[in-house]
């Protein structure tokens, strides 16, 4: 077994993920560039010598987290050495790229800061850190400071990550682009991510071609601005989204395919197409759209108005009639008067949204957002965001609703919180529950749905049991 040290000792990491599913992606990427280095995954942070906090910094709270977690890793850590013993503690994700110095200043407990581009570095940058420690054990009183990789290298990590080694539950995230060039002035992603980059096709079909080998059913290709995918494909054309997925489609054994997050700017007309052609494409679209006023749209440099939004909808809808839309939603973004707000909840209705995630705007530093004038003040923000989530969660439940009594195919995930129960996917990425066995586990089964509640479903397995594969 390669995560077994010459001197039979096993070395164990924890990985902590925070944010969205790119750095999900990450965080396992990272546990395959450290398991050649003897690195096994531990459960928790008491348990391991290693600990990475992969970090988000979309939102202020987000941020926040990181170092009240560092704060504890630095106890664990104080103890360890008490003991004669370590723990190493790295950062990575985008707190890591946007305030390495201040983290390192912050919390100097902390041995390694990588940005999200350096990661086929961290055998290295752990090398650094061992040398540091064979210094101090030598009595050297300033080993040094944490190591920082925060440059963006001019390869790309993807050239140098090793291949993914395991599938969960039959699915599988597959990341094929990443940075934004869109700039919207509240979002701190082209600083934190870097400019957008499209991986080669040939790249990503082939690791799609490894991920069904391994398992997968369900490929979730993933990207900050996934539609604007323009990668260099094997007949030197530059490939979109939809020649993308429609190469990947054809993959023996692939039964789900799924994209996020796109951006309503790059929705173009063979990507609608692609959605009425592909039949493994879900009929789920992630669109954030962000605000349902034009004047704050503008604002935001979103690049489109309200009416773009509400015909792409309906184009999608007409390519395919059982679409389900889910979306983004900033409340209190500055300038923000209840006229626009209204605007956005009237978006909501008018475009049937299904699901969304909605967020109160947070002021991050070095966005032009965050010197705007017009701050919206906290109690406004809060009432629209609970106005906004309740009619949110009222179109959410007519949708569930609208789908009992009808039979549908379910991936299944984990077992659910009763006992046996087991939890899975509709094809709209419903969360559904039934009374089955835990070898439904990364398996499609037909499941007839019974009862509606606000964030799930509940039914029952159609019999016979068969996969649908
Ligand atoms: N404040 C609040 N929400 C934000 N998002 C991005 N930046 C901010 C911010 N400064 C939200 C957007 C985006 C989602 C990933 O996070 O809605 O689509
Ligand atoms: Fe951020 Fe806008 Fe780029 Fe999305 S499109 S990552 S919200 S800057």
């Amino acid at each position: 077994m390669t995560d077994v040290r010459a001197d039979g000792q096993r070395k164990r990491v924890f990985i902590r993920t925070y944010g969205c599913q790119m750095n999900v992606y990450d965080s396992d990427r990272m546990a395959d560039v450290l398991r050649p280095l003897g690195y096994a995954l531990s459960d928790g942070p008491e348990s391991a010598d290693l600990v990475v906090l992969n970090t988000c910094h979309i939102r202020e709270k987000a941020s926040e987290k990181v170092y009240s977690e560092l704060g504890r890793l630095r106890d664990i850590k104080l103890e360890r050495r008490r003991e004669g013993a370590d723990l190493t503690i790295a950062v990575a994700g985008c707190v890591a790229q946007a305030e390495g110095a201040e983290i390192v200043r912050r919390q100097p407990a902390v041995d390694i800061v990588v940005g999200p581009q350096a990661y086929h570095r961290l055998p290295q940058l752990l090398a650094e850190v061992e040398r540091k420690a064979a210094r101090r054990r030598a009595g050297k009183p300033f080993p040094g400071a944490g190591v920082l990789d925060t440059e963006f290298p001019a390869e790309s990590k993807f050239d140098h990550l090793p291949a993914p080694l395991g599938v969960r539950a039959g699915s599988a995230f597959l990341s094929i682009q990443e940075g934004c060039d869109k700039f919207c002035t509240f979002c701190v992603v082209p600083y934190t991510r870097g400019a957008e980059y499209s991986r080669p096709a040939a790249s990503v079909v082939a690791e799609a071609r490894q991920l069904v080998a391994a398992g997968a059913i369900e490929i979730t290709l993933l990207g900050q601005n996934v539609n604007a995918y323009h990668g260099d494909g094997p007949d030197g054309a530059t490939w979109t989204l939809s020649r993308l997925i429609r190469a990947i489609a054809e993959i023996d054994g692939l039964v789900r395919l799924r994209y996020t997050t796109s951006h309503p700017r790059d929705m173009d007309d063979e990507l609608i197409a692609a959605h009425r052609d592909v039949p493994i494409l879900m009929p789920y679209l992630h669109l954030p759209v962000q605000s349902g006023s034009d004047r704050i749209l503008e604002a935001m440099n979103r690049g489109h108005g309200r009416d773009h939004f509400l015909r792409l909808v309906d184009r999608l809808r007409a390519a395919r009639p059982d679409l389900a839309l889910s979306s983004d939603f900033i409340v209190g973004f500055p300038g923000e008067t209840d006229t626009d707000f209204d605007d956005t909840m009237r978006l909501i209705e008018q475009g049937g949204i299904a699901s969304a995630f909605s967020f109160k705007y947070s002021r991050r530093p070095g966005t032009p957002g965050a010197l705007l004038e017009g701050q919206v003040p906290e109690n406004v923000k809060d009432a629209r965001l609970a106005a906004l989530q309740a009619l949110l969660g009222h179109q959410q439940q007519d949708f569930n609703t609208a789908k009992v009594g009808h039979t549908v195919p379910v991936l299944f995930a984990e077992p659910g919180r009763r006992p046996g129960q087991m939890l899975g996917k509709s094809p709209w990425l419903q969360s559904v529950h039934v009374a089955g066995p835990a070898s439904l586990i990364g398996r499609i089964a037909e499941v007839r749905l019974t009862a509606a509640f606000a964030l799930s479903l509940a039914g029952e397995i159609v019999p016979p049991f068969e996969v649908a594969a």
